[in-house]
């Protein structure tokens, strides 16, 4: 079968992530090159992933008539830009989420997207690869809980990260908390549902932090969302959590609940010591999705081998973000808004 050719761009702490299992567990994959501004990183790709063809500039990357497609792990806002070169360069895409941060923007790089039917494009939504979410969402599907009345979600990231991101905040462009974390448990919440998000109400406090109300960024968020359908959605974001990297999210149904990753296991060990019964927890998110990084990197590969869209896709890129701007507005200015269509 056919290998296809792939150049990175970023090579940060998920772009490392990445590159290494495009270089080595993705089957019917090359990591033929990469691009990045600091030159650590691409010794990084030249010495550890064995990538030959580095760049400093991505338009020029991108002139690569061998590369067939383009991973892009570079920083939130250069996101749109770097989808739209890419395409206009006759390559498949995968994009990180979120896919901008700016709805004009977004929307003419959806247009741009959907102008290249044959070019796969894919954004990552690494969750919906996860093992145990898919298999919440067969069971939710099956009517092993009824209809949905309620989808709760958190995403809490480890204290370890706040101390940097409170120093480089502002320079780091995440969009914010809703656009930088929530985006994962909207777009959780919308495929569960099947449904758009109607109306949302966001509030935040900086406790561990107050120095993050200058910069406008949240330490802790939270969200009330109303669907279409008038299902309950319920976000919580955090960038502080003690215990590991928290990503939790309840369904609740007519006929029962079901709860992925009540406690964030690392493993399946308990440990019963002096402190009592201790069980491990995933410290960061490279560890928790694993698995769900692979799947849906091979995910992509096959789809290109196949001829075939992703389930993810650039609506729900656009649709996801539309959401998390409106809780950042709904936090800043404490009003509900609704999200037009
Ligand atoms: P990072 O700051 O660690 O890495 C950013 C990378 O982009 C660095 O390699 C940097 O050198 C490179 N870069 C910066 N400016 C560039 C330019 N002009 N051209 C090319 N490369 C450039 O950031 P991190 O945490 O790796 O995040 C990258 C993206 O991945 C973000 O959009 C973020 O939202 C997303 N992300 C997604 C996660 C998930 O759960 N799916 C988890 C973490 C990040």
């Amino acid at each position: 079968m056919e290998t296809i050719k792939v150049g990175i761009v970023g090579l940060g702490r998920l772009g490392k992530v990445h590159g290494e299992n495009l270089a080595y567990n993705i089957p019917n994959c090359e990591l033929y090159a990469a691009c990045s501004p600091v030159e650590e990183e691409l010794k990084f790709a030249k010495e550890k992933l064995g990538v030959t063809n580095v760049y400093t500039e991505y338009s020029e990357m991108v002139e690569d008539k061998d590369i067939q497609a383009i991973f892009i792990v570079s920083p939130s806002g250069l996101h749109c830009e770097q989808i739209r070169i890419a395409m206009e360069h006759g390559k498949h895409v995968f994009s990180e989420k979120p896919i901008g941060l700016d709805i004009t923007e977004i929307e003419r790089t959806v247009a741009v997207i959907y102008s290249y039917p044959k070019q796969v494009f894919m954004l990552g939504f690494m969750r919906r690869y996860d093992e145990s979410y898919q298999y919440a969402k067969t069971m939710l599907e099956e009517g092993a809980i009824g209809e949905l009345t309620v989808i709760r979600s958190y995403g809490i990231d480890p204290k370890e990260g706040l101390e940097s991101f409170v120093k480089f905040a502002g320079a780091s462009n995440s969009g914010g908390l809703f656009a930088d974390m929530s985006i994962h448990d909207i777009d959780l919440i919308r495929w569960f549902s099947n449904q758009e998000v109607k109306r949302v109400w966001a509030i935040g406090k900086n406790t561990a932090y107050p120095e993050l109300d200058a910069l406008g960024e949240l330490e802790t968020g939270a969200a009330m969302l109303q669907l279409t359908d008038k299902t309950i959605g319920i976000l919580v974001a955090g960038r502080n959590c003690y215990h590991g990297y928290h990503v939790e999210t309840e369904l609740i149904g007519t006929k029962g609940m079901l709860r992925i990753a009540q406690i964030p296991e690392k493993n399946l060990v308990t440990i019963m010591n002096e402190q009592g019964i201790v069980r491990p927890c995933s410290q960061n998110f490279p560890e928790r999705f694993k698995q769900a990084f692979i799947n849906e990197e091979k995910e992509f590969i096959r789809c290109i081998l196949a001829g075939e869209q992703p389930e993810v896709n650039a609506n729900d890129g656009l649709q996801s973000t539309k959401v998390a701007i409106a809780c950042q507005k709904s936090f800043e200015e404490n009003e509900i808004m609704d999200i037009l269509y």
